[in-house]
């Protein structure tokens, strides 16, 4: 019999680190086809069908490894086995968990570039993350793309992203768009929202890796929110940005996970599927 306290708030939270942002490198992951057969052992049947239509293997591997860090996170701050953990997603396609009583434990994964991320906490009453690649592969010139991108952001975050080098232009556009997608996944609200209602005032111009950037307001419809954004480089070429609403806005930074903190000690949900793996080894990369 399993005597995980499943209802008791209070143990939850001692159980495990229950604020955690983690990143997962998968440029830096060559799964065998062993390691990959455990993976999929790990993930619901739909999210198995779902990833398995993924043309590209940088899409099977990066939306994977987003749903054993769910996986995972949950496990820890719940102290249930993997194979008693059921996600489902929201009207607007969020992953949540299926359990009501569970509904305080947030979590919100992302994955771009080559990492996948993941920000949990059991404290907040809402929270969103977002990861870009600062890199401008468009083809056009810089400006073509950004008159492009004008209803995006608000005059004053062009006045903000307009400024010195194409690089740092970049760099300021790919910070802009993770804040505002980090607060829409925090949200819910998706493509809903016009984005011109949020205003990012960003006050430190450049990102660390070890720092945690958190000065950054927002103001929507020109009223400052009540919410923290927190910013920081987990390589010299990615962002991130996770949205917090609640009190618990601590300061934690972004660890890097290996392949064996995701599947080294889960019960598997689903049998091995040798032949649903080999597929992943015929998928085309990307780059
Ligand atoms: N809200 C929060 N999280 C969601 C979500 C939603 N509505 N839908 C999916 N997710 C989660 C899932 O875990 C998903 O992983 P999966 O695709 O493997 O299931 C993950 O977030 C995807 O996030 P990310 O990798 O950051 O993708 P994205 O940047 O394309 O954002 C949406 C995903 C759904 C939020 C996005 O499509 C969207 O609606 N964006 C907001 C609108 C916009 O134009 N923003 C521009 C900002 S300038
Ligand atoms: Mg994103």
């Amino acid at each position: 019999m399993h005597l995980a306290p499943r209802f008791n708030h209070k143990c939850l939270q001692t159980m495990a680190d229950s604020n955690v942002r983690w990143a997962f490198n998968t440029r830096k992951w060559f799964p065998t086809l062993e390691e990959l057969v455990k993976c999929i052992t790990y993930i619901q049947l739909e999210e198995k069908n779902r990833i398995g239509r993924f043309f590209f293997r940088e899409d099977f591997e990066s939306s994977l490894i987003g749903r054993l860090m769910m996986r995972k996170y949950v496990s820890e701050v719940t102290n249930l086995p993997y194979n008693e953990i059921f996600f489902k997603r929201d009207e607007r396609g969020k992953p949540i968990l299926e359990d009501p009583m569970f509904q305080h434990i947030k979590f919100n994964v992302s994955h771009q570039g080559d990492y996948v991320v993941l920000a949990g906490s059991t404290e907040l009453e809402a929270l969103g993350v977002d990861v870009m690649k600062m890199e401008y592969k468009g083809g056009k010139e810089l400006s073509e793309f950004f008159r492009i991108m004008n209803r995006q952001f608000t005059s004053n975050e062009w006045q903000t992203i307009n400024q010195g080098t194409d690089e740092y232009k970049i760099k300021m556009f790919a910070r802009h768009w993770c804040l505002k997608e980090s607060y829409v996944k925090a949200t819910g609200v998706g493509l809903n929202l016009n984005l011109l209602r949020m205003n990012f005032e960003i006050k430190q111009k450049t990102l660390c890796r070890n720092e945690i950037v958190n000065d950054t307001v927002l103001y929507v419809d020109g009223e400052k929110v009540n919410w923290e954004f927190h910013e920081m480089l987990l390589d010299d070429n990615h962002c991130a940005a996770v949205a917090m609403a609640g009190s618990n806005t601590s300061k934690v930074k972004f660890r890097e996970l290996e392949i064996d903190e995701l599947i080294g000690n889960g019960l598997p949900l689903l049998h091995e599927d040798i032949d649903y793996c080999k597929t992943y080894f015929e998928k085309k990369k990307k780059s």
